[in-house]
């Protein structure tokens, strides 16, 4: 895989060592040491305009197949011929934050939980401590009900060879939204989320019942009425008969208090109405090599969960990929600052330091490079300047080692500074080159 840059702006010195006054300044990928590349550019300052070129030029030079995820929040990384998904509060499509890694050792249940709610907790909206436990709690028993359990690693998989009714899934926000409105119910009535189920049953019902006789439509046979009511009483009964303990009841004291619960599960119905989280997978094309997550109508909370919850997924596939020779994926974050925090368990660091070896590449544009972590910076073989704000200068000068008269020699859109760390021999006359000063 290559990238041409452009043309490499050099000094006399340069000159006479490479023995040449024309040069271009070429990315390769059997050169780099790792595929990540970093964008710094203030507006307009053309980071958008270099992502499609790297796309383009990946795609183009790529000696297998690859595929590249571009998460696109502005709407303006329109690629020709890529494959692309429009997500809305009225895209059928979504992803599901609830599916479980079934690695020993990297994934479980536990961790499908922790890294659901610390998603949460990237938001503008933080859960509480006693939300927090509740919230857990909820999805421990969920899982539990769709039999995932938290210390049993076989019971992680989807084909755990149990026989079941209905073929084992993984729970959706949909399912976590139902079973805690039982558990609210059952937290007035009594019982469990079987009788609560059953009596939200007879419930509906008799609305239904009493919306029929208003309008004066044919008024439903009470049998089914009776039959649901017969339903729930039978329910009440087994629940009330397999008592054995005493403390079923107590069983639904570490939902909190009725208020506590009431919150998180507010919160879980503004998560199910965002439109985010659906049973269907995006219908991405499995043979283009580009697809582009169009984002610009979510809120940006909304593109937050989106973009963690999907790089996770990104993250545990590359794992079960296994190490790889080549590139294999890209992913592409504009605005990647909106997703970066001090965090070191930020799923974008976690990538940038382990997911070389997995043939994925990383690259990110944002305004300035103090967006970043250093560590993350550390992680990144390439970084191009293309012409930052002043504001910036004096950070990025002592963070990059480098002289404030090259940030002041940028002209936007026509000029930038090329970093790339190669595994070149020394008798490369590049190979001391720390950055590249380069017109497009
Ligand atoms: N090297 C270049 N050659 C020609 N045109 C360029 C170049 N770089 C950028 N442009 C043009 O400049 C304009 C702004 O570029 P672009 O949208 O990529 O900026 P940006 O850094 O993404 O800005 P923003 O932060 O606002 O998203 C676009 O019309 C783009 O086509
Ligand atoms: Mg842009």
């Amino acid at each position: 895989m290559e990238i041409n840059w452009g043309q490499w702006v050099m000094s006399d010195t340069q000159k006479a060592s490479v023995g040449t006054d024309r040069m271009n300044v070429v990315w390769k990928e059997q050169d780099i040491i790792n595929g990540h590349i970093l964008l710094a550019g203030g507006s307009g300052a053309g980071k958008t305009f270099n992502i499609r070129k790297i796309v383009r030029a990946m795609v183009q030079s790529a000696s297998q197949s690859i595929r590249v995820h571009v998460f696109d929040v502005h709407d303006d990384i329109d690629i020709e011929g890529c494959s692309e998904v429009f997500f809305s509060e009225s895209s059928q499509f979504g992803l599901n934050p609830l599916k479980v890694d079934p690695n020993p050792h990297t994934g479980g249940v536990r961790k499908a939980i922790q890294n659901f709610i610390s998603t949460i907790n990237k938001t503008s909206r933080q859960l509480g401590d006693r939300q927090e436990a509740v919230l857990r709690a909820l999805l421990t028993d969920l899982y539990a009900a769709n039999g995932f359990y938290a210390d049993r690693p076989d019971t992680w998989v989807l084909n755990d060879g149990v026989e079941r009714k209905y073929p084992k899934k993984f729970p959706t926000v949909e399912d976590l939204y139902r079973l805690s409105s039982y558990k609210y119910k059952a937290m007035f009535v009594g019982g469990n989320n079987k009788t609560a189920a059953k009596l939200d049953k007879v419930n509906k019902h008799a609305i239904k019942m009493q919306r029929m006789a208003r309008e004066e439509t044919n008024i439903e046979n009470n049998e089914k009425f009776d039959q649901l009511k017969e339903d729930a009483i039978h329910a009440y009964t087994d629940y009330v008969t397999a008592i054995k303990s005493g403390r079923e009841l107590d069983e639904l004291l570490k939902f909190d208090s009725k208020t506590t619960l009431k919150s998180v599960l507010d919160r879980i119905d503004n998560l199910k109405s965002s439109g985010i989280f659906r049973n269907i997978e995006p219908d991405f094309s499995e043979y283009n090599p580009v697809w582009r997550y169009r984002l610009k109508a979510l809120s940006s909370d909304e593109k937050k969960m989106f973009v963690y919850f999907r790089l996770k997924e990104l993250y545990d596939n590359a794992i079960k990929r296994g190490p790889q020779e080549n590139i294999v994926e890209v992913i592409v974050i504009d605005e990647a600052s909106m997703f970066m925090d001090q965090d070191p368990d930020n799923i974008i660091s976690i990538m940038a330091n382990e997911i070389r070896k997995f043939g994925t590449a990383l690259v990110c544009a944002s305004q300035a490079f103090t967006h970043f972590s250093l560590d993350f910076m550390g992680s990144t073989a390439t970084k191009i300047i293309l012409g930052i704000d002043e504001l910036h200068w004096e950070k990025t000068s002592r963070q990059l080692q480098l002289d404030k008269k090259w940030l002041e020699w940028i002209i936007p859109q026509r000029t930038a500074l090329i970093q790339m760390k190669r595994r070149v021999g020394p008798s490369d006359p590049t190979a001391k080159v720390k950055w590249f000063a380069t017109k497009f």
